[in-house]
């Protein structure tokens, strides 16, 4: 069995509410566990830096709730290409580094597999805010993310409701509409466009906010997830359309921020323990992932080919519970 000493550990790509979580739990693992633990400073691009730096059992206290990460990220360019992956390489063995944990999405996952391939063991525990990895059930950060835009729309509804308008939402979700849906059901949106689906503007918003209407509604939500696009150009054509006077809030980053949630915290510490406990059995290059109610691993390749769908009988729902 090879024998891993030193694990560092970044975080990449977005930040995510719970990414602070899953940094402790490798941390204070891995030191139980007897090994030494490096935090390497905003993603890849620290790692081709030299920006690592050894963690103790007190770096990581009180670090818990706070949002974003501490490790700070990024999304390296620099990195992103084959001399970038064995500089990385170079640099990891400067630092006598003997395995990478990586904490972020697909994108970054794919450069950690990059580096398995030249010879640096790795481990992912999925984070953004967005569920869109494919391998897991579950990303850090999702939970916490749908509760700011639960709070967000709760609070737009009411303003809606005094002035019976139409209060167009866009969420984020570039290629992924879980945030959407989710606060859809949620927030018992009149009507949820999603990236996943093509969309028709008469039968998927004007028919259903009319249908309400004639039903004995006075406000709309209309929820747009970002990747659609064109949410002010939808908001507009509402208004002409129906002549329902529409509001457009686009809610932005600060769907990123904020304490994260008890689901974020405790999936971010038991991913993290998990990512720790599969090196020190030597089962490298994986994912760590919920299914169900497991935690998991799958190896990083099979894990990169998966792909999860949006749940029809989700919107199905939401469409049955707005009428
Ligand atoms: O974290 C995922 C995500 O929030 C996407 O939904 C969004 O498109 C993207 O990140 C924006 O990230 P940034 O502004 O940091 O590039």
């Amino acid at each position: 069995m090879e024998n891993i000493k030193r694990i560092g550990v970044l975080t990449s790509g977005g930040d995510a509410p719970g990414m602070n979580a899953a940094i402790r739990a490798v941390v204070r693992a891995g030191i139980y566990h007897g090994f030494h633990v490096y935090g390497i400073r905003k993603g890849f691009e620290g790692l081709l830096e030299g920006d690592i730096h050894e963690l103790n059992l007190r770096s990581v206290s009180d670090i818990m709730s706070r949002g974003g990460t501490f490790l700070q990220t990024s999304r390296s360019k620099a990195f992103n290409t084959p001399e970038g992956v064995e500089r990385g390489y170079r640099m990891a063995k400067v630092f006598k580094l003997d395995a990478l944990i990586v904490i972020g999405g697909d994108g970054s996952f794919r450069g950690a597999r990059d580096l398995a391939r030249v010879g640096l063991p790795m481990i992912g525990i999925p984070a953004t805010i967005d569920n869109d990895i494919h391998c897991t059930d579950y990303t850090i950060g999702f939970d916490t993310a749908l509760n700011t835009v639960k709070d967000s729309i709760d609070k737009i509804k009411d303003t809606a409701f005094s002035h019976e308008r139409c209060s167009v939402v866009e969420v984020m979700g570039r290629d992924a509409g879980y945030i959407a849906l989710y606060c859809a059901i949620a927030d018992g949106a009149e009507a949820c466009i999603l990236p996943e689906k093509e969309f028709n503007i008469d039968e998927d918003i004007i028919k259903p906010i009319l249908g309400c209407r004639n039903r004995g509604k006075h406000h709309y939500i209309v929820i747009i997830a970002e990747g659609v696009g064109g949410t002010l150009e939808i908001a507009e054509q509402i208004r002409q359309i129906t002549g329902i006077s529409t509001t457009t809030t686009i809610l932005g980053h600060l769907q990123r921020g904020g304490s994260p949630t008890v689901r974020d915290r405790v999936a971010a510490s038991l991913m993290g323990v998990k990512a720790v406990e599969l090196l020190k059995n030597y089962e490298i290059n994986k994912i760590v992932a919920l299914k169900g109610n497991e935690y998991v691993a799958y190896d990083i390749e099979e894990a990169l080919k998966m792909r999860k769908h949006i749940d029809e009988n989700m919107i199905a729902t939401s469409k049955m519970l707005s009428l």
